[in-house]
């Protein structure tokens, strides 16, 4: 495992997500319920960016075909719809994330 640091924890307040770039990639950073999480900003669908979608109660909604993810697990919470078809969508990526001091961690794995 090999930690990074992603942001402060103050860049993250409850109930609200912030986006970084680490090793190339965007990282969705959130707290919710007092605890960091991180996912992919990119949809598992078709590749939405999930920063540019709507969070309520910890589930991001993708703001494409919205499907619905719980951002402390990753799970898939609710298909695609693309006309009047609901598609399946894989669970998001998740990374482990700590806290050290005033830092939060990410290991992309
Ligand atoms: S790209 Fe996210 S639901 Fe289609």
């Amino acid at each position: 495992m090999s930690y990074t640091k992603a942001a402060l924890i103050t860049d993250v307040p409850e109930g609200k997500c912030v986006t970084v770039v680490l090793d190339n990639s965007e990282v969705l950073l959130a707290k919710i319920d007092g605890a960091y999480y991180a996912v992919s900003n990119k949809c598992p669908h078709l590749g939405g960016r999930l920063s540019d979608g709507t969070l309520e109660a910890g589930v991001i909604t993708c703001p494409k075909h919205h499907a619905k993810f719980d951002l402390k697990t990753g799970a898939n919470m609710g298909s695609a719809k693309i006309a009047f078809f609901q598609v399946g969508v894989k669970d998001l990526q998740t990374y482990p994330v700590q806290v050290e001091g005033d830092d939060i961690l990410v290991d992309l794995c």
